[in-house]
């Protein structure tokens, strides 16, 4: 068969990767791509937001499922455009990938089917917003309600902060129209985790733990970013938490969406918090985190393209996953300033010794290609992601990996899966 993956960063070149290997494949394309899916697929210059360029060129290729990774093209309707086409395509439809497009449809959605979460309100006016951050003070969580690229969540220590954040959000000048209305909620504790799986709006079907690394320096510090490393498995998710999070928070979720007439078909993710075996759901996205796919993918030992297929037929009736019992560790390479301003064009150096390395990936996320070398062109550049008999065993790996590449300004943190060895 055709397949066609929309998207051009880490989560689609492993996306690509694990897609490549499955016998059912004939031949894989990749919209927009990246240099690193360009070695596995056929790269076409089509934007993610670009639905009838998209659809076209699916109709052109006779595309036999088309996978959806970024969250913009979800919640502009690709798979519904394709569906109405006649065209398979994975991915949550318009009306469901809301839970993630929408932070205050998330909330009254949790709040009504009884999903844990922080306690909050939805706010589109200034001063009530104001006299709820004086009433519960500070530490406090202003969100913008829209998509912001991972942008949008301001964790206030102090109510000034909070009120700064409500104020530039509600004026419309921080995130546009995604900022028209805010969420502000309790401050949570804990550690957090990233819970996924594969639903077709009925039967759930978990992957393995994951956990991500959102600030963009050592031991949490400094401003989040759209996450600076990943692994898999994640020992906080103990089989305890496990079972409360698919009995309290999948579950809830998915029934609540199909109650709703939002049927929920394709991967979620529910963002958690976990506290002395509590857990509280942080958000819901309606597609894989990156860079919590690469690991997750590194660790799939089935075929990865009938789980696909069946959750975009709506019927997940037979499929199980099978895991390798290796554990995964993705550490990501930046560009200098990112998740600020950041220089780009260098030319990245000792990518080719780094593939040299047995049970290490390096997926592509921000590469180029200028004058016959990779250079670097966005923010998170580079997923380096080691394979091992244990986490310890695949943090080595990647940054043996890590450690082998080099470019002008890159930076990287030292502490990916140090969570999971403190356990
Ligand atoms: P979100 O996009 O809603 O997951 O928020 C991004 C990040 O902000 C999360 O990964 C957390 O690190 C942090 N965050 C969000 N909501 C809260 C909360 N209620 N309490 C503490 N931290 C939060
Ligand atoms: N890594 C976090 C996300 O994909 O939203």
């Amino acid at each position: 068969m055709n397949v066609l993956v929309v998207g051009s960063g880490g989560r689609e070149h492993a996306l690509v990767w694990k897609i490549a290997q499955s016998p059912l494949v004939k031949k894989i394309y990749c919209a927009p791509g990246n240099p690193g899916t360009g070695r596995l697929a056929e790269n076409v210059p089509l934007k993610v937001d670009d639905l009838d360029g998209l659809l076209a060129f699916a109709r052109e290729k006779a595309i036999d499922l088309t996978v959806v990774g970024p969250e913009l093209p979800l919640s502009l309707g690709l798979v519904d455009r394709f569906e109405a086409a006649g065209l398979l395509a994975f991915g949550a439809r318009r009306n469901a990938a809301i839970i993630e497009a929408s932070k205050a449809f998330s909330k009254d959605l949790m709040q009504k089917y009884r999903v844990p979460t922080a306690f909050y309100e939805v706010f589109t006016e200034v001063e009530p917003a104001l006299a709820f951050i004086a009433r519960h003070g500070a530490p406090i969580v202003v969100k913008a309600d829209g998509l912001a690229a991972g942008k949008g969540v301001i964790v206030a220590r102090t109510t000034e902060e909070a009120n700064a954040a409500v104020r530039d959000m509600l004026s419309g000048n921080a995130f546009g129209a995604a900022g028209s209305r805010v969420v502000i909620e309790e401050f949570l504790e804990g550690e957090e985790a990233s819970f996924l799986a594969f639903t077709d709006g009925q039967r759930i079907i978990p992957l393995a733990s994951a956990q991500d690394h959102k600030p963009v320096f050592d031991n949490d510090e400094g401003p989040n970013t759209g996450g600076m490393g990943a692994y898999s498995p994640a020992p906080v998710v103990t089989p305890a938490v496990h079972e409360k999070a698919m009995a309290e928070v999948m579950r809830r979720a998915v029934d609540g969406m199909a109650a709703e007439g939002r049927r929920y078909q394709g991967v979620l993710y529910a963002g958690l918090m976990i506290k002395d075996g509590e857990v509280k759901t942080l958000e819901f996205n309606a597609r894989f985190g990156d860079p919590e796919c690469q690991p997750l993918l590194m660790r799939l030992k089935s075929d990865l393209v009938p789980v696909l297929i069946a959750c975009a037929r709506g019927n997940l009736e037979g499929i199980e996953l099978e895991w390798h019992d290796q554990a995964a560790v993705c550490v990501v390479m930046a560009s200098g300033g990112y998740p600020g301003d950041f220089a780009k064009g260098f030319p990245i150096d000792g990518l080719e010794q780094a593939e040299q390395i047995d049970d290490l990936v390096v997926f592509h996320a921000g590469t180029a290609e200028a004058g016959g070398r990779i250079v670097n062109s966005g923010g998170r550049v580079l997923g380096v992601t080691g394979r091992g008999p244990t986490v310890a065993a695949a943090i080595d790996k990647a940054y043996q990996g890590v450690r082998t590449i080099a470019w002008e300004g890159a930076h990287y943190r030292t502490d990916i899966g140090g969570k999971a060895l403190g356990r």
